[in-house]
C-alpha cells in the first residue's frame, strides 16, 4: 500500500456554537483521487479551507507529507504552497489580464522563471483560453474564470491538488476536458482531493468517495464497496430489438420467476411491483438484483441462454453513477446531526 499523504485526525471546526466539521478522520494515499461529496453546508469547503490554512481547526490535526519528510503536523509545515495546489471558492481575480495573473501566481509559487511562460501557454491552450491571454480577467465569463482558477491551482505542478467544486459553471465540453486533464494528472501519480456535487464526475474520476453530512464522514470507500450497503443494485440490459408490446408483461413475469433467487424481492413498490422494468425508450431491461457479483454472472447466463428466442442482449452494465446516487441518497437521508447514524450494517470508520 502506498504512503499516506494527507491525514485528518478528529478534525473539528466550530463557528460559535455551530459545529461545521465534526471530528473528521480521513486518509489520502499517494496517487489516490478522493472525492468529498455531501449536501450544501455539509462542511466540504470548511475541511478544504483548514487544509489550506485559511481556517484554523478548533481541535484535531491535519498531517501532511511534503516531498522530503515524514507525515508532519500542518501547523509545523512552513510553506505548503509549492507542494499543494488549491482551488477554493470562486476565484476573485482583480483587474489583471490572465497572463499577468498567472505570471504573478507562478512567481509566488516559485515556479522556475525560465519555464513559466511556456507552462502558462501550455495550460491556456489546453483549457482553450489562449486568445484570452491578454484580456482582463474581470471580463471573463464564469466558466472561463473557473478554468483560470484550475490553471492557477496546477500551474506550479504540485504533487497534491485540492479542488473545491472545480466543475462549477463549466459547460459540458469544459467538464469533459477537466476530467481528461485530471486523468492525465492521475497518470502522473498526483494525489487529488476534490469536493463536488457532481456525482457523475466523481464516480468517473475518483478512486474513493468520502461522504460527508452534518460535518461528519458517513462513508469512505470505493463506489463499489459503498454500493454493497445498498439492499439492491441496478443492472441495465440493452436489447437488440424492441419488445413486442403485448408480450412484455408475461415475459417480464417469466424472467422474474427464473431469476428470482438473484433479484430483490422486497423492492420498494413505488419503483416497481416486480424487480424488472422494461424501458421502451432505451430498449432495455432494468433489473434490481442483490448486488452480488456471482449473481450478475448467473443473471447474464440465464438471460442469454434461456431467453434467446425472446430477445438478444447487446449490453449488460451496472451503472456506477446511479449506484452512487442511490448510496448518496440512502446515506444522507439516514444520517442525523447527533448520530448514531442509522445505517444498516455500514462500517462508518474509514480506517482499514
Ligand atoms: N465563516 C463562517 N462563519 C459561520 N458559519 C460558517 C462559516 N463558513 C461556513 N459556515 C457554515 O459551516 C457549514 C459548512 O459550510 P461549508 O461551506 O463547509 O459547506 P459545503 O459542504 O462546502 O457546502 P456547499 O456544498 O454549499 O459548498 C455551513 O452550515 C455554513 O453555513
Ligand atoms: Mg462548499
Amino acid at each position: 500500500m502506498t504512503e499516506t499523504i494527507i491525514k485528518l485526525e478528529n478534525l473539528t471546526k466550530k463557528f460559535g456554537n455551530f459545529t461545521a466539521v465534526n471530528s473528521v478522520n480521513l486518509e489520502v494515499r499517494r496517487g489516490e483521487t478522493i472525492g468529498l461529496v455531501g449536501p450544501n453546508g455539509a462542511g466540504k469547503t470548511t475541511v478544504i479551507k483548514m487544509i489550506a490554512k485559511i481556517l484554523r481547526p478548533n481541535s484535531g490535526k491535519i498531517l501532511i507529507r511534503t516531498n522530503h519528510s515524514d507525515l508532519q503536523d500542518l501547523r509545523n509545515v512552513s510553506s505548503t504552497i509549492s507542494q499543494i495546489g488549491f482551488l477554493i471558492d470562486i476565484p476573485n481575480f482583480y483587474n489583471m489580464t490572465a497572463y499577468q495573473l498567472l505570471k504573478y501566481f507562478g512567481k509566488i509559487q516559485r515556479y522556475p522563471k525560465d519555464k513559466l511562460d511556456n507552462r502558462i501557454d501550455e495550460l491556456l491552450a489546453f483549457f482553450k483560453l489562449s486568445e484570452w491571454k491578454f484580456e482582463r480577467v474581470r471580463n471573463f465569463s464564469k466558466g472561463m474564470t473557473q478554468k483560470l482558477g484550475i490553471i492557477q491551482a496546477i500551474l506550479h505542478d504540485p504533487d497534491i491538488i485540492i479542488l473545491d467544486e472545480p466543475q462549477t459553471g463549466l459547460d459540458p465540453l469544459a467538464r469533459i476536458e477537466i476530467r481528461k486533464y485530471l486523468r492525465e494528472l492521475q497518470s502522473l501519480g498526483k494525489t487529488i482531493f476534490i469536493a463536488s456535487h457532481m456525482l457523475y464526475e466523481i464516480s468517473e474520476i475518483c478512486d474513493k468517495i468520502a461522504l460527508i453530512n452534518y460535518g461528519k464522514i458517513i462513508g469512505f470507500d470505493t463506489v463499489e464497496n459503498l454500493a454493497l450497503t445498498l439492499k439492491t443494485s441496478e443492472l441495465n440490459c440493452l436489447l437488440l430489438e424492441p419488445l413486442d408490446a403485448e408480450k412484455i408483461l408475461p415475459l417480464l413475469n417469466r424472467i422474474d420467476e427464473r431469476l428470482s433467487p438473484f433479484l430483490d424481492q422486497n423492492l420498494d413498490p413505488k419503483i416497481s411491483k416486480i424487480p424488472i422494468l422494461y424501458n421502451p425508450e432505451h430498449q432495455g431491461l432494468k433489473l434490481y438484483f442483490n448486488g452480488k457479483n456471482e449473481s450478475k454472472g448467473e443473471i447474464l447466463k440465464i438471460l442469454v441462454n434461456e431467453f434467446e428466442s425472446d430477445f438478444t442482449v447487446i449490453s449488460f452494465t451496472q451503472p456506477k453513477t446511479s449506484q452512487l446516487e442511490r448510496v448518496y441518497s440512502q446515506m444522507v437521508e439516514d444520517s442525523t446531526p447527533e448520530g448514531p447514524i442509522k445505517l444498516k450494517g455500514v462500517d462508518i470508520k474509514n480506517e482499514k
